[in-house]
């Protein structure tokens, strides 16, 4: 706790801390690796939540990234083929970010935008930030409103409406936005009842997408629509990066005897992380390079998949996709147009 007030006296100056906070709660709501997280009160009475990054780790993150380069930069030059280098400039960048709270702050910025656009929905919220009082290593935030959906009972009427908004949600910040949460797990969700929403915190880490992207994930989500299955094989070798070693006949089959597989169990009984990791695997084998961003994009939906799951084991994905990846459609002749 002390070691709280002295990060904000550091990054705020000690009289601005005490003509802003009131008071702050002794037992932090999280601490994690990289943070600390406590409610507090500012001197107008308005509740908040602070997020301080711990002493050092900015430092300590800096050093092991250096300390890494050393050890890829070469491995890199030994092993061309398997894009050490790439791998490792887009796990840098994501980790540098991770440590620079205004990040968070930015990112908060771009999703409220991203949801006042035409055709989103309107039903998912995201904490406002108190600018004066956030920097690189604190942020003071609006406590969000309503249950956090790791406490909601799971299998109650309450628990089935959160699932299907929780994924809806993701499904759209990837499909229609190109910009999603990366962690949307239980405890970073909390479920507004009484207004039908679902507000979004721990907003430091967020995948995102970039235009041509989308143009062919709405490929492949027709082509599995359609049960198009020559379409779904080609759609996605697009959006991989093929290696030297990579024959499309036998990735084609590869994918085609999985969606077999499929067909055989009903598209209803898969569960979506078995798919897409029989995919991940089938591209691995033929070399096929999936870049990070679709990693990220994969795990966000395996993890909204699961948590709706867990908490009405009843849902249809599909259900759920369908009117998604409708709207995103209505877009998609202007893709990612802001
Ligand atoms: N705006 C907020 N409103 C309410 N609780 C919050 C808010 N931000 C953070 N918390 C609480 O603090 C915890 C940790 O904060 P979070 O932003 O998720 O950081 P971490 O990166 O440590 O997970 C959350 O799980 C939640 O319980
Ligand atoms: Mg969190």
């Amino acid at each position: 706790m002390g070691q709280v007030k002295k990060i904000l006296s550091q990054e705020l100056g000690k009289s601005e801390v005490k003509k802003k906070i009131k008071s702050i709660e002794k037992e932090p709501l999280g601490s994690a690796s990289i943070g600390q997280t406590h409610r507090a009160i500012l001197k107008d009475g308005t509740p908040v939540v602070i997020k301080v990054q711990k002493p050092g780790v900015a430092e300590q993150v800096r050093l092991d990234l250096s300390l890494l380069e050393w050890f890829v930069t070469p491995a890199a030059l030994a092993f061309p083929k398997i894009g050490l280098q790439e791998m490792f400039q887009d796990f840098k960048s994501a980790t540098l970010r991770e440590i620079d709270y205004r990040e968070e702050a930015r990112n908060i910025e771009r999703f409220k935008k991203n949801y006042k656009k035409v055709f989103s929905a309107a039903d998912v919220v995201f904490p406002d930030y108190f600018p004066d009082l956030s920097t690189e290593r604190l942020i003071v935030l609006e406590p969000m409103r309503g249950q956090q959906v790791s406490a909601i009972k799971k299998g109650s009427r309450t628990a089935t409406q959160a699932a299907h908004k929780s994924l809806a949600a993701v499904l759209e910040q990837i499909f229609d936005h190109g910009f999603f949460h990366a962690d949307p797990h239980a405890a970073n969700l909390f479920f507004i009842e009484s207004e039908g929403k679902m507000g979004f915190i721990d907003l430091g880490l967020v995948g995102q997408l970039e235009p041509k992207d989308k143009a062919l994930f709405v490929k492949v989500v027709f082509a599995i629509l359609q049960r198009d299955r020559k379409n779904l094989a080609k759609s996605l070798f697009e959006l991989g990066t093929p290696g030297p070693g990579t024959d499309f006949g036998q990735f084609d089959q590869g994918v085609q005897n999985l969606l077999d597989e499929v067909k055989a169990v009903g598209i209803e009984k898969i569960r979506m992380e078995k798919l897409v990791n029989q995919l991940l695997a089938v591209a691995r084998q033929n070399q096929i390079y999936i870049p990070n961003r679709y990693v990220m994009m994969i795990r966000s939906c395996l993890i909204a998949e699961g948590l709706a799951r867990s908490l009405d084991p009843q849902i249809s994905v599909f259900k759920v996709a369908l009117p998604v990846v409708a709207r995103s459609l209505l877009k998609s002749y202007n893709p990612f147009k802001k």
